[in-house]
């Protein structure tokens, strides 16, 4: 992930427009962030974790206590809106919401539900591209989300669709709470993943679907690992960190 986010920067002109970028698209569960993660760190590219844009926006929102259904308020709160994202490549980023450090309140379902109302505004996501644009510096870019390698970054020369039935996904994702001390029941858990992804797949705008050019990858019953070296094998030996 870039330091911090650029806003003000032009996504046209900045340097690094033509940066190869990789795509990782997918459900929620899936394992897109940590494949993501991972793959930018072998490659010495920047990361851009879009769903936890649209996560501080739903917060920020939440803060200001502005009505979730109301997509100009919301996309006018997403355009304030300063985020700030702190790490070193290894481990997730440390995220900040406005001067706030939100990084643990941003992993909870509530937020992803939050984040998946607002996400269906047009506005909101308008409010959102030119933003996320501007993660595209050299040497390279992996951005993961529902809509990088479809509206985006149609362009991308590189884009996986990462997959998992809904039962292992809902299971990572309990693992993963669990580890970060929060308790959840496991079928409320499912229930919530399989409403958020019915939302997210029906939705007019940039709905969650494989691009047409996307590699088709199922990561039930596979390691991260070999998750990790399937993608990483898109990109050519001459674009990886040396
Ligand atoms: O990926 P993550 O679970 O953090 O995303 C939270 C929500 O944000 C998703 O359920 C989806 O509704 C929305 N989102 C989106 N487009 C993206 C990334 C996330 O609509 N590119």
């Amino acid at each position: 992930m870039s330091p911090s986010t650029s806003r003000g920067r032009d996504p046209a002109t900045a340097a690094g427009a033509t940066a190869p970028v990789l795509t990782i698209d997918g459900p929620s569960g899936s394992g897109k962030g940590t494949v993501s993660r991972m793959v930018a760190h072998a490659l010495g590219w920047h990361y851009l974790d879009s769903g936890a844009l649209y996560r501080a926006v739903g917060l920020a929102a939440a803060w200001e206590q502005i009505d979730l259904s109301d997509a100009e308020a919301v996309a006018a709160c997403a355009s304030r809106t300063v985020i700030r994202f702190d790490g070193d490549g290894e481990g997730e980023p440390k995220v900040w919401v406005n001067g706030k450090d939100a990084t643990h309140q941003l992993r909870m379902e509530t937020a992803g539900a939050a984040a998946s109302a607002i996400a269906a505004h047009p506005p909101v996501r308008s409010a959102l591209t030119d933003l996320q644009r501007s993660f595209r510096t050299d040497p390279g870019l992996v951005a993961d989300g529902r809509d990088m390698g479809t509206v985006i970054f149609p362009e991308a020369p590189f884009k996986v669709f990462l997959t998992a039935s809904a039962e292992e996904r809902a299971h990572r994702r309990h693992k993963q709470l669990k580890e970060k001390g929060v308790s959840v029941n496991f079928d409320s858990l499912l229930h919530e993943i399989s409403a958020r992804d019915e939302r997210d797949a029906s939705r007019a705008v940039a709905p969650l679907k494989p691009a047409s050019d996307a590699l088709f990858l199922d990561s039930t019953g596979r390691s991260i690992g070999e998750v990790v070296q399937h993608v990483l094998a898109l990109v050519p030996e001459s674009m990886r960190r040396p």
